[in-house]
């Protein structure tokens, strides 16, 4: 199969730090189609060999492991070329025509790694000179949109273009190996659909913590805030993953109807449920990983007077059968204790306890990084005995896990996220991609919280880089009875 893959936004952070190095890292393993081109595009005056040097230094940043051999990047650089293009000039989108069309590809995918907003241009442009034929494909990257309105804007304008199966708009969470295999754990096995309800789980957390602050970032992530950044898009993602019913098939629209079906379910916020149910924060100065870290005010391209939310936890719940009265917590953040991304599933205790002092420890947690595993918590007993009188069960039960390592039990089949999605769009694949009523549906859903948020100026907590967030972090999950992994 041959293929051409252009990156519009050739030089930017994301082409260089995650799609080229994914690619490259396919084209080792030696997944990547033969016959293949890759065209970045810029505004930037270069040529095939100065883009080509330009990525090759960018590319030794990557740890050893990753990094190219000389050798390996001449063989991979050549696939690369270049093209300078302004992207408001209809001549310029002619002069991409006639490079896509030097050659007969079966598949051509188009990659809008830019920012959002040039998304109505870019596709208009690019159906204005007919590159949306059946054979190609866009695939859009995140945020699409800062709220339903801007994102059902851009969706408009993509769809006077492509149709649906031809717009791949990319999470990357959902391409995490761990999220796949949360598909096979439930619709794979038959051992875990019979707990899988609220009779069983007591509840269920998603964490997804970064020891990163902002970085480099500023401007943009002061505009956008974690909601719009990490719940809106990946934990929400990840939430459909756990919570939706078993598909009537692999097929992608029979995924993806599942999920629709369950950012439907979730219970709309008011007022009183954003203030009661989710918790805002920033982080201030403190200490990462044995590291100085300042605070988000400090940091570079960053207002002094920001409100801009680093830290989000919220509960929600999903209002079906399956789990009516089952608290869903959600929670992420910059500048946390570590980099650490899991999904916990806490069952419900015993119905009746025997044992002297056992408390139910049975919790499922889903590891997606920085390793990606499973761990299945259980109470065993000892074989020591309990000091308790006459008529007691003499056991005394310790808590252990069950651990599957993903990497010892494949290590050679682990293909990262970009790796995966990339490859997933040039084979046409799209059961990873998010459909745009289920994004837009997630907008509908956080749009409250951002409406009471933008009038309420109080309730930005601090918390100290390198802790778990603000304490009103932990409450809003010990008002239920229940705590976060790492305090229980
Ligand atoms: C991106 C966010 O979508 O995901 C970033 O814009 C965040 O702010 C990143 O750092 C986290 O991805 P990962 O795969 O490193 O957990």
């Amino acid at each position: 199969m041959s293929f051409d893959l252009v990156f519009f936004g050739g030089t930017g952070d994301l082409t260089w730090r995650k799609l080229m190095p994914s690619l490259f890292q396919a084209w080792r393993h030696g997944k990547l189609p033969a016959e293949g081109r890759i065209l970045a595009v810029a505004r930037d005056d270069r040529d095939d060999d100065s883009y080509r040097n330009w990525l090759h230094e960018r590319l030794q940043a990557a740890d050893s492991a990753k990094r190219p051999t000389e050798d390996e990047y001449r063989q991979f650089a050549a696939l690369i070329h270049y093209l300078r293009m302004d992207l408001s000039q209809p001549a310029d989108y002619q002069r991409l025509k006639a490079w896509l069309e030097t050659r007969r590809t079966d598949n051509t995918v188009i990659y809008l790694a830019t920012s959002p907003h040039l998304f109505p241009t870019i596709c208009g442009q690019l159906g204005a000179c007919g590159l949306n034929h059946d054979g190609i494909r866009v695939v859009l990257e995140k945020p699409l949109g800062h709220d339903l309105a801007s994102a059902q804007q851009i969706n408009q304008a993509v769809r006077a273009v492509f149709t649906e199966r031809q717009a791949l708009r990319i999470d990357h969470y959902l391409g995490k190996p761990s999220v796949q295999n949360l598909m096979a754990l439930r619709f794979g096995n038959v051992l875990f659909e019979p707990l899988w309800r609220r009779e069983s789980i007591a509840n269920i957390q998603i964490t997804l913590a970064e020891s990163l602050g902002v970085g480099t970032r500023g401007d943009f992530y002061d505009r956008t805030g974690a909601l719009r950044d990490m719940i809106q898009n990946h934990a929400l993602q990840l939430l459909t993953m756990i919570a939706m019913e078993p598909p009537s098939s692999a097929d992608a629209d029979a995924i993806r109807d599942e999920k629709l079906k369950v950012l439907r379910s979730l219970k709309p916020f008011d007022g009183a449920s954003v203030a009661r149910d989710v918790v805002r924060g920033q982080y201030r100065g403190g200490t990462v990983n044995g590291q100085l870290a300042k605070g988000y005010l400090d940091e570079d391209k960053v207002p002094a007077d920001s409100r801009t939310e680093t830290f989000v936890a919220l509960r929600c719940e999903v209002q079906n059968w399956r789990w009516a009265g089952v608290p869903f917590y959600l929670r992420t953040g910059k500048r946390m204790a570590d980099r650490h991304a899991d999904i916990v599933v806490n069952f419900r205790p015993t119905p009746h306890p025997i044992f002297p002092g056992a408390h139910n420890a049975n919790k499922l947690v889903i590891k997606l990084q920085p390793d990606d595993g499973l761990e299945l918590h259980l109470l065993a007993a000892k074989g020591s005995v309990s000091s308790a009188g006459a008529g007691a069960m003499p056991e005394i039960l310790s808590p252990v896990s069950l651990d599957l390592d993903f990497d010892k039990a494949f290590p050679t089949d682990r293909v990262g996220a970009y790796e995966r999605m990339l490859l997933d769009a040039l084979a046409g694949r799209l059961n990873l991609f998010v459909r745009s009523d289920e994004q837009e549906q997630a907008w509908r859903w956080v749009e409250p919280i951002l409406d009471n948020w933008a009038h309420d100026s109080s309730t930005v907590r601090g918390y100290t880089a390198g802790t778990w967030g603000p304490p009103a972090a932990s409450a809003l999950v010990a008002r239920d009875g229940f705590a976060w992994p790492e305090e229980a």
